[in-house]
């Protein structure tokens, strides 16, 4: 018989194994059919680290349904199931120089060679797809399910702009295109996709996404493949499947061969040894946020493809490939306070000040909670245990609480601005409520004033926020032209101010007379003009004046502006105050200059032209940007003065609108070989 300490610690084993199997299955489950984690992925990390520790330590068979010999999860009930080709593998995961060392190792020894190449990729933060091309024809596109069989989205898949839906033809004399030929590679969802998503106004009152990631699942496995389309996915090709390994003989080749057929590939690096993998580690780290897409880590890969079939797989992943994660952007901390923000234009965003806590390398002790029904639905109350991460870059987040306690009471709106007591009120249909004090509103006036200097407008850079919130504080202006109308050199003796900083101010305020004039209409902070539409007003108007004079149609012709934002300007410059502030701003020098025009001879150059209706070979927003490019005003809507209105099929009454203005009409193939001309 066993001593009883040792019969003991494998019940306490098993039982903990046992939790954490089922835990990680229902993990799994909401992770990848319901696109709702309730844990952070490094939490989920940590849950399976543990569970393949304890695996090992017990010594028996490990189950094949257990999650550190599964990927993924089964395929749901509503699309239909598609067996993969060829298996998609996952990833073991690296999280120390240690295990990066250990990983070199064990593919050194197993192939006893010494000197490797491998090569590092960025590893792509979204959803594994497996596409099948037979005949060089994109015929079925899979989600990665459990491994073997996926849910075939191929519809969905079809309105990827990245996505070819037939491959590109091999030149002559190189390896010909395999008859079936399986690419994989990862959807995702661009940062600034992201954004714009969660902010749609279609989008009000639904729940916001959490993370890119989950934006892209949720948009890749909808009903309606317009929805799929609207949401602007991109892709990565990064491997192959069936009929994969004749085409090339590395991953550098195969990631060469990929991107002659058509697919978008990543930046990689090819190296020899730890040190160089840890450096690609260290340099993919820093440039993170600059990427325009979320990446969590890297993915080491022997480069030569006789090499990695020698060493193969063990269950869930290959041996001679390791994901190397970064650092944890996602913690657990606690609310201690929760205090109400009053914005540039009265918004107030309720705050969470939270204990200090390192996410990704940065000090987070505050989170935006954006809104009353976001602060209602991830339940955050004064201390609730939440989640926070930073998103890909800069700005915290709290995700949601966990272990909500039922009895906590959530905050309440103020019953009046918390800076200036003035009264709340709420425009229809918005979410937002706002103080009701304008720039008498000192809060409002700072954040106006702020705006204003900041980088993407007047970029005046010696005006620090202290500085500004005195100004206000002290009464010196009360409005932004006052910025330009205040005497700095009374700054000796208010502020006991330096002669140098004092000149600095002055000459950067001189400076900022000539911004761009997009810039300057940004800077003004009218009510949904982000910097694009700011440069798009500039472009179509070419001066202040014109664009003071303009009506709603002629609003309505440029690019991206809708009814809103047409209804904005117009109210915005029909208000006295403003266009006392304007006149103003021009009679202390301010002088915004003019958009150069885009020089091209392109045979559209010049003209506004609207694309109506769906086209098949082109994805219809990037035509538009194409045709930007070559200095064609692509415009939303149809009026007198478009020019030429291009067509797709199910066109609709915009067809029809132009048809009774009389104005030129193109088809899809005329627009590709516009688009042809000019390459
Ligand atoms: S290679 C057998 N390369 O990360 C090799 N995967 O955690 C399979 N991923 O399942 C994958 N970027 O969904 C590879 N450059 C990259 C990747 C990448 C993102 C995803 C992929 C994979 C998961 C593993």
């Amino acid at each position: 018989m066993l001593p009883l300490s040792v019969v003991d610690v494998s019940t306490a084993l098993r039982q903990r194994i046992e939790v954490l199997r089922s835990e990680l299955c229902e993990h799994n489950y909401r992770y990848y059919i319901l696109d709702q984690a309730s844990i952070s992925d490094a939490q989920y990390d940590t849950l399976l680290q543990e569970l393949e520790v304890l695996e090992a330590e017990l010594g028996e068979p490990v189950p094949a349904s257990s999650p550190t010999q599964t990927v993924g999860a089964p395929p749901s009930q509503v699309f239909q199931s598609r067996s993969h080709g060829e298996a998609l593998l996952s990833l073991a995961n690296a999280f120390s120089s240690d295990d990066v060392t250990a990983f070199v190792q064990r593919i050194t020894d197993a192939l006893s060679m010494q000197e490797l190449s491998f090569i590092v990729e960025p590893k792509v933060d979204g959803l594994a797809i497996n596409l099948r091309y037979e005949s060089g024809k994109l015929t079925v596109a899979a989600t990665r399910g459990d491994g073997t069989t996926g849910e075939d989205v191929t519809d969905n898949v079809r309105t990827i702009g990245d996505i070819p839906w037939q491959l590109i033809e091999p030149e002559s004399g190189a390896t010909e295109l395999p008859d079936v030929l399986e690419v994989r590679g990862e959807i995702y969802m661009s940062r600034a996709s992201f954004g714009r998503l969660n902010e749609r106004k279609d989008r009000e009152g639904a729940a916001p996404f959490a993370n890119p990631r989950n934006a892209a699942a949720g948009a890749l496995r909808q009903l309606d493949a317009r929805v799929t389309a609207n949401r602007r996915l991109q892709f990565f090709a990064y491997g192959v499947g069936l009929g994969g390994r004749k085409i090339a003989s590395s991953q550098s080749e195969l990631l060469e061969r990929l991107a002659n057929f058509g697919f978008a590939v990543q930046q990689t690096h090819c190296v020899t040894d730890v040190e160089g993998l840890l450096a690609s580690y260290q340099q993919l780290m820093q440039q993170r946020s600059s990427l325009p897409y979320e990446i969590d880590g890297v993915v080491y890969k022997l480069n030569n493809f006789a090499l990695q079939e020698r060493i193969g797989a063990v269950a869930r992943s290959p041996r001679w490939a390791i994901a190397h994660k970064f650092p944890a952007q996602e913690v657990v901390t606690y609310v201690k306070a929760i205090i109400w923000q009053v914005g540039r234009t009265g918004v107030l965003t309720p705050v969470a000040e939270m204990d200090p806590v390192a996410v990704g390398g940065v000090i987070v002790s505050r989170a935006t909670l954006h809104n009353m029904d976001e602060l209602t639905r991830k339940q955050v109350y004064v201390g609730a245990k939440v989640i926070v991460r930073r998103a890909g870059d800069v700005i915290p987040e709290v995700v949601r609480a966990i272990d909500v306690d039922a009895m906590a009471e959530l905050p309440e709106l103020p019953e009046q601005c918390p800076v200036c007591a003035a009264s709340l009120f709420r425009s229809d249909g918005e979410v937002a409520v706002r103080c009701s004090g304008g720039l008498s509103c000192p809060a409002q006036l700072i954040e106006r004033l702020r705006h204003f200097v900041s980088r993407g407008a007047m970029d005046i850079e010696s005006m620090g926020d202290k500085f500004i919130a005195q100004l206000v504080e002290e009464k010196k202006l009360v409005d932004i032209a006052g910025l330009y109308e205040f005497d700095y050199n009374t700054l000796y003796e208010w502020q006991g101010m330096g002669e140098r900083r004092i000149s600095k101010m002055q000459a950067a305020l001189a400076t900022s007379k000539q911004r761009p004039l997009g810039r300057f209409l940004y800077a003004l902070g009218i009510r949904h003009v982000g910097v694009t539409t700011a440069a798009s007003l500039a472009d179509q108007f070419g001066s202040l004046d014109a664009l003071m004079q303009s009506d709603e149609e002629m609003l309505l012709a440029v690019p991206d502006v809708g009814s809103e934002v047409a209804g904005a300007v117009l109210s915005f410059f029909a208000e006295p105050h403003n266009r006392d502030v304007v006149e103003r701003l021009l009679a202390a020098g301010i002088d915004p200059e003019a958009p150069k025009k885009k020089a091209s001879n392109h045979p559209l150059a010049g003209k506004t032209v609207v694309l109506t209706g769906s086209f098949s070979a082109i994805n219809r927003r990037v035509a538009q940007e194409q045709l930007r490019a070559l200095g064609v005003r692509a415009s939303g809507s149809v009026s007198k003065q478009t020019d030429l209105v291009i067509a797709g099929e199910k066109a609709g009454s915009k067809l029809t609108k132009a048809r009774e203005l009389g104005i030129e009409v193109a088809d899809e193939l005329q627009l590709l070989a516009w688009l042809h001309s000019s390459e």
